[in-house]
């Protein structure tokens, strides 16, 4: 079983999604702590409501982004943490905090990356004209929203919705594809080798990770 930290800054629906699958005893993960850095984050609720112990560490009220990321490694290790899951978790991380927990922390981001790093995805993947975007869950290296691709899910852009409902509709694979990325680092079924992930050759019968929708966007 692997002891899991959820890094939040927010709304927490991708934690609550992590906190679901962890609720099944096969599920090879457990969240021992959820930290934000915004007391205010609904997602803490979800956490007490899941009776998961919670820690705020915000960013203000340190001098500087080393003192703050002290802070977190403290934390982390203090539950015992083996792995770090960022939800929405919106402050960059140092290549000093990230290198020390390397290939140890995972994020979820609404692109399909290396496509439109940082913010506001949907409306910039409304304007370039894309055909299809989607969510990606990849490990974490140093450059932001970079970092060796464990699963992704790409979802058919209607370029007459707006960017609200297009994040809806992202969001809904986000929460299938990242309790699906966590089991398999977890298992280690999944595993980085460079600058890529490798997902054992048996674990998907097709030999990847397509459309987790049964019925969803793409039909191959
Ligand atoms: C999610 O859409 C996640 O992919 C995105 O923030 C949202 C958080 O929602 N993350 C990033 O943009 C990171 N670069 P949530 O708090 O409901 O999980």
């Amino acid at each position: 079983m692997l002891e899991i930290a959820v890094l939040i800054s927010g709304r927490g629906s991708n934690l609550q999604a992590l906190i679901d699958a962890c609720a099944d005893e096969e599920f090879p993960a457990r969240i021992v702590r959820v930290i934000s850095n915004k007391a205010d984050a609904y997602g803490l609720e979800r956490a007490k409501k899941a009776g998961i112990p919670t820690t705020v560490i915000s960013h203000q009220d340190y001098d500087n982004k080393e003192a703050f990321e002290d802070a977190i490694d403290q934390e982390l290790n203090a539950c015992n943490v083996k792995m770090i899951c960022l939800a929405g978790f919106m402050r960059i991380l140092d290549a000093r905090f990230v290198n020390r927990w390397k290939d140890r922390i995972i994020n979820i981001h609404p692109s399909l990356l290396p496509s439109f790093k940082g913010l506001h995805t949907h409306e910039r993947a409304l304007e370039s004209g894309v055909r299809f975007t989607g969510c990606t869950v990849h490990i974490v290296r140093p450059e932001m929203d970079d970092g060796p691709i464990i699963l992704q899910a790409a979802v058919a852009v209607n370029p007459d919705e707006t960017a609200d409902e297009l994040a809806g509709r992202i969001l809904e694979y986000e929460h299938i594809i990242y309790p699906e990325a966590l089991r398999l680092m977890a298992s280690g079924k999944a595993r980085v080798a460079g600058d890529k992930v490798i997902i054992e050759s048996a674990t998907y019968p097709d030999g990847g990770w397509i459309n987790p929708l049964p019925g969803g966007d793409i039909d191959l």
